[in-house]
């Protein structure tokens, strides 16, 4: 039925272009101002900044590194989800910002009858919680469709207050 084609792919642009109308309107994403170098929303909950040439905030970038260093294992490659873990690029839109940290300091267990799985606390990794703002900022960006799959092409620098952040969190 080579008819019904058409309105079929109209269907999947219509779906495609959706997230990226959200970016610029929805409050939970819309990049507001910036508080210590980062990008944050009115409301002053971390968030994306995809400038027009593509280039990613820094806090996107460093994100996309640390998930990929520390959450892929279990959650897939580019916060798509695996059998074992869910899709936190989901997530990232789903959960508030606060219970998303939490779950990530304190850990999760959820025993069923068929399954069982863990999610580790962090509460203690810094090499998680210095840099939580940043996985979730990247995670948040591919929920909403800002950035492809992969490692970003262009990024901006590291801005001087976020390595200030970076040196006291580390212990350095
Ligand atoms: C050892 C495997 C493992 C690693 C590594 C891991 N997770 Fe998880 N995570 C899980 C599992 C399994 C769940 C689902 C737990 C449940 O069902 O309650 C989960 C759940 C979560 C949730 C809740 C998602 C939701 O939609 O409810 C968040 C947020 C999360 N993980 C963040 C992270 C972040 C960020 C990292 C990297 C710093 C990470 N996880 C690394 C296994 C892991």
């Amino acid at each position: 039925m080579p008819k019904s084609l058409p309105i079929h792919a109209l269907g999947l642009v219509a779906l495609a272009t959706l997230p990226l109308q959200a970016q610029e309107t929805d409050p939970n994403l819309v990049a507001d101002h910036q508080e210590n170098g980062r990008w944050v929303t009115a409301e002053g909950v971390p968030t994306f900044k995809v400038e027009e040439d593509g280039t990613v905030d820094w806090a996107t970038f460093s994100g996309f590194r640390r998930y990929h260093a520390e959450c892929h294992v279990c959650h897939g490659p580019d916060g798509e989800g695996s059998t074992y873990a869910p899709a936190l690029k989901k997530s990232a839109l789903a959960m508030d910002y606060y219970d998303f940290i939490g779950v990530v300091a304190e850990g999760r267990q959820k025993v069923g009858a068929a399954q069982n799985s863990v999610m580790p606390s962090f509460g203690t990794n810094p090499n998680v919680m210095c840099y939580l703002d940043d996985i979730y900022t990247y995670l948040k960006a591919r929920g909403a469709g800002a950035v492809d799959r992969g490692r970003p092409a262009k990024r901006a620098d590291k801005p001087p207050e976020v390595a200030a952040d970076e040196d006291s969190c580390m212990g350095g």
